[in-house]
Parts: C-alpha cells; structure tokens; sequence
C-alpha cells in the first residue's frame, strides 16, 4: 500500500504514508480521544433497545443485581427468598444451569426489535456477576459455551441482527466483577496492582471486539475505582485506531470514576439521565420499561411497566435535548421476551412508524420546550424548504386549540401532523406565538393515541 507513494514521491511523502497506514492517530489520553467525532449513525439513529440477560435472569427476582443484593447487601427480602426455596448449601453458581435458554430464537429477538423502529441495540454480553454470554476464552466454566445454555448467545444474536435487519449491533460490558477473585485482590490491594485488568478485563474486551465487531462498547461498573486502574485510554486508542470497528464504533463514558458525564464518546452520566434542558455533548437516556429492574423481574405487576405514553414522553424530552433514547427490557432465562415487553417495543414501532420524521435524524431547535403550554417538546430538520419544526404534544390541547408560545410564525407559515393529509389553520397571538386550531378528527382517522406531532413550516426561528 505505501509502495506507489514511496516510488512518486520520495522520501518526505514516504513518511506521510506511513504515518496515514500505521493509523496511530488517537493517542491514550483524554484530550485525543474526545476530539474524535462521533460516528454519524449514532446521533441520527435516537432509538436503542438495551438488554439485560444473565444469570440473574433465572431468580429473576429483586433484579439483575440479585447477586449482590442476596451476598453483599443482605436485603432481606431476598435471603428470605434463599431461604425459604433452596437447599441451605445452594450457591449463585447453581443457578448457571438452571440458565437454559431453551426458547431463546435470536431470528425471533431480530424481528420484534426491527418492528419497534430502533435503530440500534446494546446486548448484555457480561454484567457484575461475570458470566459471559459467549464462550470466552478467558472464563473458565463462567460462560455461555460452558454451562446453562452451552450456546455463543451474543453470536447468534450479532447474526441474526445482521442477516434480518440494518440495526446496528451493540454490546453491553462490565468493567468490574462483584466477586472476582483477582478483582477483589486488586481491590484490596488499593489497585496498585492490576492482575483482574490484565488477565479478565482487558483480554475479554478485546476478544468480543475481534470477535463480534460491535459498533457500540457500552462500558459499566467502572465506578469503584480510576480509569488509570482499568487502562481505560490504552483500550480506547486501540479502538478507534486500529480495531475492526474503528470507522464505526461508539463508546460512552463509564471508563472510570472520575471519567463519567466528562469523556468518551455520548455521555450517559446516570442512569436515566434526562436533564430536561439541552446538553453540549451528545448523550445518551439509558431507562428501562419495567421501572424497578433491567433484567427481567417475575413479580413485576402490570402497573410496574411504562406505558406507550410514558416512553413518548421519554423519548420526546430526550431527543429535543439532543440525546438518545436506550429502552431496556429483561429476557426470561428460557429465552422468551414476554409479551409486555413485545407489545411496548410494538408500539413504540407503531407511533414511530406515524411519528418517525420528527424523531431520527432530527437536530435540537433553539427551544427544547414550550415557553406557554407544557408538553410540547421540539426537534427540527434542515429541509430544501427551510427548517421544519416538530412539537411533539404529549397532552391532547383543551378544546383542540393548540396554543405555543415558542414559535415565530410569517405569512408563510403552514402547520400539519404527522399521520393526518390535511394543513390545520392557526393564527398568530397578540404577545407573539401562535393558536393552532385542530379540526374534529374522528376517531378512526386519529393517527396516534398517545402523543401527536405537529410540523411546522416556514417559522422566523
Ligand atoms: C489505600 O489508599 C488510601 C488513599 O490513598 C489510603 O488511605 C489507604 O491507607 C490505602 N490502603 C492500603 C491498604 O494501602
Ligand atoms: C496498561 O497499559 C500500559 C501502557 O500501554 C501497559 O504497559 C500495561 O501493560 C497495561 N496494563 C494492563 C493491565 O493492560
Ligand atoms: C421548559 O423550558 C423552560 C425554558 O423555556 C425551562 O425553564 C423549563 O425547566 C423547561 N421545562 C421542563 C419541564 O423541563
Ligand atoms: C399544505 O400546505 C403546503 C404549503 O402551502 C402545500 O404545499 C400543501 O399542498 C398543503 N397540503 C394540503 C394537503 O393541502
């Protein structure tokens, strides 16, 4: 490759190619890694599907941090649960087995995640406990391949995701391991040494990187200790500059405790992060359907679920913020997504299907919400014709009058929604803004139940 420079050029050209192939150009430290721009997928995407499967998915009690909260924190709903179902002696191991994933269909998983319009996912493929839902190398008799359901559950599922659909494959992964061994040595040691990093970490990330090419590393459990300890910076720079996924990949920010909210890729900051107000960087809503865990909870009652309403109303403050939305749901451990968490993603698909303009590939307007009327939230679009306005109402306006207070409307203005073939009229207020007047729709010609967009054209502003 940098013999046809090196014999038309000569020397000084020599050394440019060679620097352009070596491809060293991130360098480990923060200030050279965040200057790398995020791929442009990732903010024009706005929809992601998390999932949380595990070990912890067979108690599927409590939640996916069951492990710790049975062990380490000792909450007594969930020794009361030990004790009164299992034999004394029973240990969290036991459970691997019982991870059976019999009805797991990755072809199946593939379908319901296109048909809820996202656009990209974020797979689980190891959490605190430390079981690898592929079959590591690096894990002896902790791993998918070797005991519960004997398959590379993160492989069938990158192929299937790449064979189905054009959604972009992701994985989850955890720093840190609750009960490691060599973690806790390291731990004990004030991370002076790094075995755990050496030895579990570092070589397991890579591994999955070569291995299943995802275009987001979403990092967790980094918040005991500094990025220094888990050689977050080396990693990074291996990935954006020589890895197979370099041109593509995303990471967020969860790469050490004083890291998070300030470095890497989006920022998630928090879970369920949502500031309301717009953010500089771009980030990231990580939340989750059932409002009381990640992985899949069987005592989860009805009432415990978002409703499609309440994940319009996420995705709306979220994305007029400039960030995107990452929707949880826990598979059972026999490998079914339960019928609540299809019919969400379902619908989600369904008002997105309506409502989808004003949501991917969307910019932030210069107001994030309404100044007059609450639940009005905006996102923009360049278009041929100029920016369009879309807010997004998530309350049906008191006598079909939609009254907003942000816009700056022309002679040209012309408002619709989304879902509905006719121009609605609207005339300007007296202290500025504009009343929109909705028409009597009847019922069945309602494009969505849940929270309705209006586009509007031809604004000052
Ligand atoms: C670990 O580091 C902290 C803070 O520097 C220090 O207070 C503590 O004594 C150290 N502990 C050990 C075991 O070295
Ligand atoms: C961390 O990175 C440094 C610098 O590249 C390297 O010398 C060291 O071996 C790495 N340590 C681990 C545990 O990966
Ligand atoms: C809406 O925007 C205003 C600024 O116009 C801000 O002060 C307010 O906090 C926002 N409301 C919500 C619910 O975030
Ligand atoms: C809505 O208004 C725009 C701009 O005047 C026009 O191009 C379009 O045809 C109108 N749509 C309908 C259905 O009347």
């Amino acid at each position: 490759m940098n013999l046809p420079c090196i014999l038309a050029y000569g020397s000084f050209v020599l050394l440019f190619c060679t620097l352009e192939t070596s491809g060293a150009k991130y360098e480990p430290n923060w200030a050279s890694l965040d200057s790398r721009p995020l791929p442009a997928w990732y903010d024009k995407s706005k929809i992601g599907i998390f999932i949380h499967w595990g070990v912890f998915s067979v108690p599927s009690y409590s939640s996916e941090w069951f492990w710790y909260a049975w062990k380490g924190q000792k909450i007594p709903g969930v020794v009361d649960f030990m004790q009164k179902n299992y034999p004394p002696d029973f240990t969290y191991a036991d459970f691997a087995p019982m991870f059976t994933a019999e009805f797991y269909n990755s072809d199946q998983w593939a379908e319901i995640f296109k048909a809820s319009g996202a656009k990209y996912i974020v797979f689980v493929s190891k959490h605190h406990e430390g079981f690898c839902n592929w079959p590591s190398k690096y894990s002896f008799n902790w791993n998918s391949g070797d005991v519960g359901p004997n398959r590379d559950i993160v492989g069938e599922l990158a192929n299937s995701i790449r064979s189905k659909t054009d959604i972009h494959f992701g994985l989850y992964h955890s720093l840190f391991e609750w009960y490691h061994p060599l973690y806790e040595k390291d731990k004990a040691n004030n991370y002076t040494t790094q075995d755990f990093v050496r030895t579990k970490t570092m070589p397991e990330l890579y591994e999955i990187v070569n291995k299943y090419k995802p275009d987001v590393v979403w990092s967790d459990g980094d918040w005991e200790t500094t990025d220094e300890y888990w050689n977050a910076t080396q990693f990074l720079a291996w990935l954006y500059n020589e890895s197979p996924v370099k041109d593509t990949v995303a990471v967020n920010d969860r790469w050490g405790k004083n890291i998070r909210c300030k470095h890497g890729g989006f920022l998630n900051c928090d879970d369920k992060y949502n500031p309301g107000v717009l953010q500089k960087r771009k980030w990231e809503n990580a939340m989750t359907i059932d409002k009381f865990s990640w992985g899949y909870r069987r005592r989860a009652n009805i009432n415990d679920y978002l409703t499609l309403k309440d994940i319009t109303k996420v995705i709306a403050t979220t994305v007029s913020c400039g960030g995107n939305v990452l929707i949880n749901i826990g598979p059972t451990h026999d490998g079914r997504i339960a019928p609540v968490f299809e019919e969400r993603l379902k619908e989600m698909g369904q008002w997105l299907g309506v409502n989808g303009e004003a949501i991917y590939e969307s910019i932030p307007w210069s107001h994030q919400n309404d100044t007059t009327t609450p639940d009005v939230w905006y996102t923009a679009k360049k278009t041929a014709q100029g920016t369009a306005v879309y807010a997004i109402v998530l309350t049906w306006p008191k006598a079909n009058q939609l009254v907003l207070g942000a816009p700056s409307t022309s002679t040209t203005t012309v408002v619709s929604m989304l879902g509905y073939p006719s121009n609605f009229s609207w005339k300007p207020n007296p202290g500025g803004g504009m009343t929109v007047q909705i028409p009597v729709i009847p019922f069945d010609q309602i494009p969505s139940q849940d929270a309705w967009v209006f586009k509007i054209q031809g604004l000052k502003n």
